[in-house]
């Protein structure tokens, strides 16, 4: 059964795009065939993943047909494990679609990738609650939200955790994998009493792995390369870290090739 999983939290810049590219790198190396899907205009996860590009963009899977897709699946090589549908300008326009046809027609592409063998499909997303966020939301199995341990951060995921509350008015099934505290400086006293006040606000919904402020991190999605790639010593706690993240989605997902 493949598992779409969406990355998604409306504020900038709080790891949303390192995160996945972690964990389509981890589910790769281990056996399992992953699809990333980058519906972020910024095409950051398209950069670091370049190398996985195939023959399809993201505004493709909000068209009424599924025949790009299709076309670029038959195309692809059994190896690598590990595909882009990356992003195009055009996805500025899905906006314009209206809800309806926009989540029909993303949902219908899910469909493909799943007919096609994936185990799992991650799909970045903008930092905005826009069509795009809410059409993979309606198509997902799950959502994971990084957040930083900033008070603007804390203060905007509520507004996250009720865009989820909505969508899984129509999407049940969909699971709210938690809050992953990013970018942490543990030596941050400002930082640890976010935390703090984060689990007791959502004593459920907050992961108990995180990943630390590590400019390894920062140089692995520069140079286009999983952070356990780096040979520094530096690298290997943000190695650990992301390592934890990823064991943690495959558990709570059931994850198997
Ligand atoms: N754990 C980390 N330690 C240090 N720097 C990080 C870490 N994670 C991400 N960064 C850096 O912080 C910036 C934002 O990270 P990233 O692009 O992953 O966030 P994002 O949520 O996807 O942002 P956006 O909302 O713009 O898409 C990037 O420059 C990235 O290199
Ligand atoms: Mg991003």
């Amino acid at each position: 059964m493949m598992k779409t999983i969406v990355i998604a939290n409306q504020k900038g810049g709080v790891g949303k795009t390192s995160t996945i590219v972690h964990l389509a790198f981890d589910f790769a190396e281990r056996g399992l065939r992953v699809a990333v899907i980058d519906l972020d205009t910024q095409a950051n996860a398209s950069f670091t993943l370049q190398a996985y590009q195939m023959d399809c963009s993201a505004s493709d899977l909000f068209t009424a047909g599924t025949a790009a897709l299709k076309a670029a699946l038959g195309a692809l090589p059994a190896e690598p494990a590990l595909h882009l549908v990356a992003s195009d300008a055009n996805l500025a326009d899905i906006e314009g679609l209206g809800m309806a046809a926009a989540s029909a027609a993303f949902r219908a592409h899910i469909a493909v990738l799943a007919d096609a063998g994936f185990d799992v499909v991650l799909i970045d997303t903008a930092p905005s609650l826009g069509v795009g966020m809410a059409a993979a939301l309606y198509a997902a199995d799950a959502v994971l939200s990084p957040i930083e341990l900033e008070a603007y951060s804390i203060q905007g995921i509520g507004r996250m955790v009720t865009a989820i509350a909505n969508v899984r008015q129509a999407n049940p099934s969909l699971r709210f994998l938690g809050m992953m505290p990013s970018k942490v400086d543990s030596r941050n006293p400002r930082h640890l009493r976010h935390l703090a006040e984060l689990r007791e606000l959502y004593p459920d919904d907050v992961l108990p792995t995180s990943i630390g402020l590590r400019s390894s991190i920062a140089d692995a999605l520069a140079s286009c390369e999983p952070v356990w790639h780096n040979r520094k010593t530096a690298a290997r706690k943000a190695t650990k870290e992301v390592r934890a993240v990823a064991q943690y989605v495959i558990d709570q997902m059931e994850i198997a090739p």
